[in-house]
């Protein structure tokens, strides 16, 4: 067992080194084309068994940070790391009951995602779900409208949605699969809640599978010598993933502070100069949305008015009675020609039946409003200039956010990594933060712009 506190040990000695063995043995053969010694569909057997293709962040660690048992297993990854792999082969082997992950099948079992459709997307249907990691033998039997998996062995997962932590009260479990965590709306209440009803078994534990972001309860699991942590990079899953992803991923954040989070994994730490903290954001969150006066749909379209695609920034949010702003949907859009994004944004003014649509126009000049309107005449489009710089622009805004006057309607987890990654010089590694801008055009118009003010909403 390691004494590396930064290290869980994982493996026993005597399984990596027969793992090793397998590995090696299988690549002389393949050099060699000696397939005589073993044969070849039991090594072909042994090596598409997880156990064989799991790397050592994604294996269970035998012990916390204590060198105790673990209650809480945090596995922290880059986007595409096999975070969500880690977690489906880890039900899997619980509910087998398979030596390496439990002594015994393991019976309750929870799975909690951001919403519902992500429960069953991405943890149970996705490609590296739970149905996708079992062989048509012992995969489980699906019900999505009981929200159940049932293995043949009479072990039975729940999913749940972190939007609803109310359902949580009740039933019991003796492990949990949290996916996504750092995105969950209610991320603490959830957590809470779950720890109520995780008390079946000898052993009740839980896995925690996210792309880190600096959540106060991600932080305190880093900081708890109780918990055991396991994490890695983007690139450590490089052969497993579509070709071009990381690229695409190294392109857009290489050596910025969000590549840290996005590509390495690790949690970014607040910039001391940055217009929005993460407190103050936490501080917008809300469950209901009033009704709403005026509603606004923002565009920051691609700086370039050639069809070269590029991303856009696109943010709708509503202003009450009260002046209070409620961000309703970011639904930016990255690499994007314009009828694309032109598209889009009407789609958005459309759903939320909106009053205007705001578009910047000093970037694309005339562009952005010729393309909307050959896409739908009938939009009203608002054009804005840029006078001042962006930080200058943001920062009533940010102000209305300190004054709590500004909502969020659900998490927006990159624009929010956007807002407090924006400081006086911009964002790090000189890219654009659309997401933002098209943030501050709609609060800008809904709530700070002369043309629209109206006395009786101004409670300054
Ligand atoms: N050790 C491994 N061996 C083989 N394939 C793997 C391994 N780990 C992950 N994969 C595969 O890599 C792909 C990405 O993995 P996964 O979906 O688990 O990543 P993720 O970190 O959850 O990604 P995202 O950030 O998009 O949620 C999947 O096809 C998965 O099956
Ligand atoms: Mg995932």
């Amino acid at each position: 067992m390691t004494t590396d506190p930064a290290l869980p040990a994982t493996w026993p000695g005597y399984a990596k080194s027969l793992r090793r063995l397998l590995l090696e043995f299988n690549r002389q053969q393949k050099a060699t084309r000696k397939i005589d010694l073993i044969d070849p569909r039991l090594a072909d057997y042994f090596l598409s068994t997880w156990a064989a293709k799991a790397r050592e962040d994604q294996w269970p660690p035998l012990t916390a940070r204590n060198g105790q048992p673990w209650t809480t297993w945090l596995v922290m990854g880059g986007r595409g790391a096999g975070k969500t792999r880690t977690g489906a082969e880890w039900v899997r082997g619980l509910a087998l009951g398979e030596p390496d992950f439990s002594a015994a099948p393991v019976g309750r079992i929870a799975l909690i995602a951001e919403t519902a459709a992500d429960a069953r997307d991405v943890m149970v249907e996705g490609v590296s779900g739970i149905l996708s990691v079992h062989k048509n033998f012992e995969r489980p039997d699906w019900q999505p409208s009981r929200r159940r998996l049932e293995w043949k062995n009479g072990a039975v997962a729940q999913i749940f949605s972190a939007e609803d932590p109310e359902s949580l009260r009740g039933p019991q479990f003796e492990c949990a699969w949290l996916d996504e965590f750092a995105k969950w709306r209610h991320a603490e209440e959830t957590f809470n809640m779950l720890q109520f009803g995780l008390r079946l078994g000898t052993h009740p534990r839980q896995l925690v599978t996210t792309t880190p972001r600096p959540i106060p309860l991600l932080r305190k699991f880093m900081d708890d010598p109780h918990v055991a942590v396991s994490h890695a990079a983007t690139v450590r899953n490089a052969e497993n993933l579509a070709p071009g992803f990381l690229e695409r991923m190294i392109a857009r954040y290489a050596g910025t502070r969000l590549g840290r989070q996005e590509i390495d994994g690790q949690i970014i730490e607040e910039r001391s100069d940055a217009l929005w903290s993460r407190a103050m954001i936490e501080a917008a969150r809300c469950d209901v949305t009033p009704p709403l006066k005026r509603i606004a749909v923002a565009i920051d379209p691609p700086a370039s008015s050639s069809h070269r695609a590029d991303n856009c920034g696109l943010v709708a949010a509503g202003i009450d009675a009260d002046g209070f702003v409620y961000v309703l949907e970011d639904a930016s859009l990255a690499a994007a020609r314009p009828q694309k994004w032109a598209r889009a944004a009407i789609a958005l003014y459309e759903k939320y039946q909106a009053d205007s649509l705001v578009a910047e126009v000093n970037q694309g000049g005339e562009m952005v409003e010729a393309v909307i309107r050959e896409a739908d005449p009938n939009v009203p489009v608002t054009q804005v200039r840029a006078t001042r710089g962006k930080y200058l622009r943001a920062a009533p805004v940010a102000q209305l956010y300190e004054q709590g006057r500004v909502k969020h309607a659900r998490p927006f987890p990159q624009l929010e990594d956007e807002m407090c990654a924006f400081g006086p010089e911009g964002m790090p590694g000189s890219r654009s933060p659309d997401r933002l801008d098209a943030l501050v055009w709609a609060v800008t118009a809904l709530a700070l712009s002369k043309k629209h003010a109206e006395p009786r909403l101004r409670r300054l």
